[in-house]
């Protein structure tokens, strides 16, 4: 099988094109990423001489190019991506043009080639659940995006059903919750507190920290993805989340000044993000009784482990941390 993977230079596409090529080794897969600010070949060292990959810089919005690369694929798995809400407040732009444009100018391609086109969204798109609430997020929950970032997701989720229903596309979606572990770029909330403790900073938590994410390790995305390239149904939805309980993320933080031996007086509590979504929460259901998928990653053991790869990682992430701060201080 051929597979042109979008976005496969960032934090999941990375992660998933590895554990691709580590299953199906005779696979072949073509990563087409653009190397904005989050995507980095870094992240594919490992693989980047494996004779059954290769790698295309080049734009989802250059349409020539995409018709090239679909027309040789025989299935299209869609990560690229503008993917930081923080960003989508301070310039929404890129993100209506990467994730709405983007997503057209693939979708306008497999409708011409008819490949399946697997689009990957988020579960930020059925906006903010409430706090001691037990409502979780299902495939049938009404869209209701409260940040550009959510917005434009949830404006590419339903150009990919409408292609499906008007042109008969085959696609699949998933909306899968706020994913941690190796290759994330050190301005998400995970891996900013890692690295800032290790820099001797205080880490910072927005508003009253009693934020909630259902935190998701990335291999068992990558598993649920697969899973639906391989038995999904043609044409629906399925949501995708972890096993973290309700976790806020003050006690997330909690947990990681635990394994680094810090104390909690690093917590320095900050302004808020305008518009932040209270809480998050998938019931996934469907996927486990259609597929067989559950999350097997329990999220302390795999918290600790990311520790660990970050720490070890010191080379990897420096010079992202270095420009996100210089971003953020521009700003
Ligand atoms: P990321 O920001 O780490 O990576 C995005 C990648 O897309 C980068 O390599 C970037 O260079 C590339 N890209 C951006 N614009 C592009 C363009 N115009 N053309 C080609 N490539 C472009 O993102 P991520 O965290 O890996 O997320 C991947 C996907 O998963 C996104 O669609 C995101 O919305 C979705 N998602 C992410 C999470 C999460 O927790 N990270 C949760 C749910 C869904
Ligand atoms: P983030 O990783 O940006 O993911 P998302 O906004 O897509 O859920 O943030 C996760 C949570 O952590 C969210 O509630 C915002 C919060 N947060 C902080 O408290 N401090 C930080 O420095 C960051 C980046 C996020």
């Amino acid at each position: 099988m051929n597979i042109l993977v979008t976005g496969g230079a960032g934090f999941i596409g990375s992660n998933f094109i590895r554990y691709w090529l580590e299953k199906y080794p005779e696979d072949y897969i073509t990563n087409l990423d653009a190397l904005t600010y989050a995507g980095n070949l870094e992240n594919l060292k490992d693989i980047e001489s494996n004779p059954n990959y290769t790698f295309v810089h080049g734009n989802i919005l250059d349409a020539a190019l995409v018709d090239t690369l679909v027309e040789k694929s025989d299935k299209v798995v869609h990560f690229a991506a503008e993917s930081h809400v923080d960003r989508s407040i301070l310039g929404p732009e890129a993100f209506i043009e990467t994730n709405i444009k983007g997503t057209f100018t693939l979708l306008e391609a497999v409708r011409k080639h008819k490949k399946h086109f697997h689009h990957v969204s988020t579960d930020e798109v059925f906006g903010s659940l409430s706090l001691g609430d037990t409502a979780k997020f299902t495939e049938r929950t009404p869209y209701a995006p409260r940040s550009p970032y959510s917005a434009s997701k949830a404006g590419s989720d339903h150009l990919v059903r409408a292609y499906s229903d008007t042109f008969q596309v085959p696609v699949t979606i998933t909306n899968c919750s706020n994913n941690f572990g190796p290759y994330q770029h050190p301005e998400k909330f995970i891996p900013r507190m890692i690295t800032n403790i290790m820099d001797g900073e205080s880490i910072k938590v927005y508003g009253d920290g009693l934020y909630v994410r259902d935190w998701l390790f990335v291999k068992d995305h990558c598993r649920a993805i697969d899973s639906i390239l391989q038995k999904g149904n043609v044409g629906d939805t399925y949501v995708v989340g972890g096993m973290s309980e309700d976790i806020n993320n003050l006690e997330v933080a909690k947990l990681i000044l635990d394994y680094m031996g810090v104390g909690e007086d690093r917590i320095e509590f900050v302004v808020d993000r305008p518009g932040h979504d209270r809480r998050y929460a998938v019931d996934w259901t469907k996927i486990h009784q259609d597929l067989g998928w559950e999350p097997e990653h329990h999220f302390q053991d795999w918290l600790k482990e990311t520790v660990t790869w970050y720490k070890a990682n010191e080379a990897w992430w420096r010079p992202l941390k270095t420009q996100a701060e210089q971003f953020y201080a521009s700003k």
